[in-house]
C-alpha cells in the first residue's frame, strides 16, 4: 500500500482499505515498541508542528513518535511564529514546506489545515480543528480493533455535543470501517443533516448505518462501545453554562452503561475529561473504561501515519 506524500485532512481522503493498512502498521509500531526495538525510521528528517489550541496528547505523541525514530521535531507555538500575525498561512506552508519533510496543525479553523495541505508541497496532518480530530479517530478505532479482534459490525453510541470535532470525525471513521455510528444528543446539538447525507453514503459502501437522536433508551441498547467527550470545546468556554443545561440528562454513568444490556460494552473517550460532568468519576475510573489505551494508541497511530505518509513504513 502506498500513502506516500499523502495529507490526513478530514479522514474521507483515506479509504477503507488504507485505514486498515494504517491501523495493521499501527500495531506493528505498538508491538515494536514493546519490544524496545528501535528503528530510527526519521533519520535526518524534520517535523513542524504548529499548535493555535492547547495539547497535552496530540502534541507528545506526534513529538516522541517522531523523535525516537530519530527525526528533529519542532514545536511552533503560534503565540511565538508569524502565521496568524505578519504572516499569511499560504507563505507559512511555502516557507515550511522548504525546511521540513511534514508539518502537524492543531488549532481552530479547518480551512487553515487545508491550505497548509495545499501549499507546503509536503504531507500536512490535522492534529485537530474545529470541525475535526481525525488522529484521534485512527487511535480509537486501533482501541476497538484490540479490544474486539474486528471493526465491521460494532456498534458505537456517542453521548454528547453531537456536532463538535469528535462528533463528526468519528461518523467518518465508523461509516469508512462499517461501524453502526449513533449519535445521541440533545435537538439543539444535532448534527448538520447535510454532513449527516454525506456520511451516509460513505457509510453506503461498507454497509453500516448512521442514526441521530435525542433518545437515549431506544438506541443505546447493544452498543459494543459508549464515547463522549467534552460538552464545550476549546474555543467554546463561553457556552460551558448553557451546555451543562442541555447536556446533564446525557452524562454517561453506570445507568447509561447498563442500558447497553451488553456486559462487555467499553467506555472511550478522547481526554481530557470533566470527570462527573460528562462521564461519572465510577465509569471513566471503571473496569469497562479504556480511555487510557486510547491515548496511548494515539502514539501508535500517529507513528504509523507518518510512516506510511514519509515513505518509511
Ligand atoms: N485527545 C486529545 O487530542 O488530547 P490533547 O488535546 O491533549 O492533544
Ligand atoms: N472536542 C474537544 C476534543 C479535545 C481533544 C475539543 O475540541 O476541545
Amino acid at each position: 500500500m502506498n500513502l506516500l506524500n499523502r495529507s490526513l485532512l478530514t479522514l474521507k481522503e483515506f479509504s477503507s482499505d488504507e485505514i486498515a493498512y494504517l491501523l495493521d502498521l499501527s500495531e506493528m509500531v505498538k508491538a515494536e515498541k514493546r519490544k524496545k526495538i528501535v528503528k530510527q525510521r526519521f533519520l535526518g528528517m524534520t517535523l513542524a508542528m504548529i499548535f493555535e489550541k492547547r495539547s497535552t496528547r496530540t502534541r507528545c505523541a506526534f513529538e516522541t513518535a517522531f523523535g525516537e525514530e530519530g527525526g528533529h521535531p519542532v514545536f511552533l507555538s503560534t503565540d511565538d511564529i508569524q502565521l496568524g500575525a505578519k504572516e499569511s498561512i499560504e507563505d507559512t506552508a511555502r516557507v515550511l514546506g522548504r525546511m521540513f519533510d511534514a508539518i502537524e496543525f492543531r488549532g481552530y479553523k479547518q480551512e487553515t489545515v487545508e491550505i497548509l495541505a495545499k501549499y507546503a508541497g509536503v504531507p500536512v496532518y490535522n492534529g485537530l480543528t474545529d470541525m475535526y480530530h481525525p488522529t484521534q479517530v485512527l487511535a480509537d478505532l486501533m482501541t476497538l480493533k484490540e479490544e474486539f479482534g474486528y471493526l465491521k459490525g460494532l456498534k458505537l453510541v456517542y453521548m454528547g455535543d453531537g456536532r463538535n470535532n469528535m462528533a463528526n470525525s468519528l461518523a467518518i471513521g465508523c461509516a469508512k470501517m462499517g461501524i453502526d455510528y449513533v449519535i445521541i444528543s440533545p435537538e439543539e446539538l444535532f448534527p448538520d443533516e447535510q454532513y449527516i447525507n454525506e456520511i451516509k453514503e460513505i457509510a453506503k459502501k461498507s454497509g453500516s448505518s448512521i442514526t441521530v437522536t435525542s433518545k437515549i433508551e431506544d438506541n443505546i441498547v447493544g452498543a459494543d462501545a459508549i464515547y463522549t467527550d467534552v460538552w464545550a470545546s476549546m474555543g467554546e468556554e463561553a457556552k460551558a453554562l448553557e451546555r451543562i443545561r442541555l447536556l446533564t440528562p446525557y452524562q454517561v454513568n453506570q445507568d447509561i452503561m447498563d442500558m447497553t444490556k451488553n456486559k462487555k460494552c467499553i467506555f472511550m473517550h478522547c481526554l481530557p475529561a470533566v470527570k462527573g460532568q460528562e462521564v461519572s468519576f465510577d465509569v471513566i475510573e471503571g473496569p469497562s473504561s479504556r480511555v487510557w489505551d486510547e491515548a496511548e494508541n494515539r502514539k501508535h497511530t500517529i507513528k504509523a501515519l507518518m510512516l506510511a505518509t514519509l515513505g518509511k513504513a
